[in-house]
């Protein structure tokens, strides 16, 4: 089969599912995207085809980036939040699955547990696309390598420095950096730790392609000599924010600020998957600086998300 054939039909809940080779393929296909925007032409790949999005959680970058993807490639997409629909009335997940999947070529969904996603694509037939759990951000994951290879150039032996909660965005990082060959530094407080599966699989091909996956306490090991600096919120939605206040106290002094940064390579770029909390996990001359690229991977969202729309789209 050939590998533009191969997703067709398929979920993407994690990228955990799959290889190297064929997240490099997703990227290619948005780059490839990309430079059709750029230059004009029409993609109108999946016209007509219909995209339910199911939203349990906020987004600004996730909701938009789709919706623009879809349009671009001429399908139409349908927001709900589950309580404007039966579920909140206890309409089971197995029933509203196979109502969707009557209607829509796939769903793109963000809630809590990974359970529920993978709930959605059991009972139906037509992709489910993991639009953020608390497990994992797919998505988010394939725009940050995107961004990484166009202003590093490849992957293999770069350095990535990670500060904020140990929650899906770190998760995703742990899991793309093990497969791509990036060595990944967490710099966190005493007692957080990302969930035991993930570390698990990041350890396992991380050896595999000759890189590390390290957690540290100490922000300047984990900054000194990196190509990237990554930071996320100290609360993410959902768990973590329900003690926000404790966690802006413990990550405290992992705030990527001038002086942290400098520490990292003169070409260091800085990176956040946003919303970002100015004066917590990073200072507005780090955001707003000469290093900070997380515009660019804003706009990547949409051209790695046209790409699995695309590709997996039946
Ligand atoms: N990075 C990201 O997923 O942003 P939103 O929550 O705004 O979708
Ligand atoms: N980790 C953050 C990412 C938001 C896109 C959260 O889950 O809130």
């Amino acid at each position: 089969m050939s590998m533009k054939n191969r997703f067709r039909g398929k979920d993407f809940l994690t990228l955990m599912d799959f290889t190297p080779v064929e997240i490099d393929f997703i990227l290619r296909t948005a780059a490839d995207f990309k430079r059709k925007l750029a230059r004009k032409e029409p993609h109108e790949y999946l016209r007509g085809r219909t995209i339910a999005m199911l939203f349990e959680k906020p987004s600004t970058r996730t909701r938009f980036s789709f919706q623009a993807a879809a349009a671009h490639l001429g399908a139409y997409t349908f927001f709900a939040m589950p309580q404007q629909l039966q579920l909140s009335r206890g309409e089971p997940i197995k029933d509203t699955a196979r109502i969707i999947d009557r209607y829509c070529d796939a769903l793109v969904i963000r809630t809590f547990g990974q359970e529920v996603v993978e709930e959605y694509a059991e009972y139906m037939v037509n992709p489910v696309i993991n639009a953020l759990t608390d497990l994992t951000h797919p998505c988010q994951g394939l725009a940050d390598l995107l961004t990484i290879r166009e202003h590093k150039g490849r992957f293999r032996g770069l350095k990535l420095a990670y500060v904020g909660d140990l929650w899906n965005v770190c998760q995703t990082l742990m899991v793309v950096s093990s497969l791509m060959g990036i060595d990944m530094y967490i710099a966190r407080p005493k007692g957080y730790e990302p969930a035991e599966e993930i570390l698990k699989f990041a350890e396992e091909h991380a050896e595999e392609r000759g890189s590390q996956i390290v957690l540290t306490t100490d922000l300047e090991e984990a900054v000194r000599g990196a190509d990237v600096v990554y930071a996320n919120t100290f609360h993410s939605m959902g768990g973590p924010e329900l003690e926000k206040e404790k966690r802006i106290r413990d990550f405290a002094p992992y705030q990527i600020n001038s002086e942290v940064l400098s520490l990292a390579k003169e070409d260091v770029i800085f990176m956040h998957c946003l919303p970002g909390y100015r004066g917590e996990e990073m200072t507005d001359e780090v955001i707003e600086g000469p290093h900070s690229v997380v515009f660019d991977q804003g706009e990547n969202r949409m051209h790695t998300e046209k790409a699995v729309l695309a590709l997996f789209v039946p």
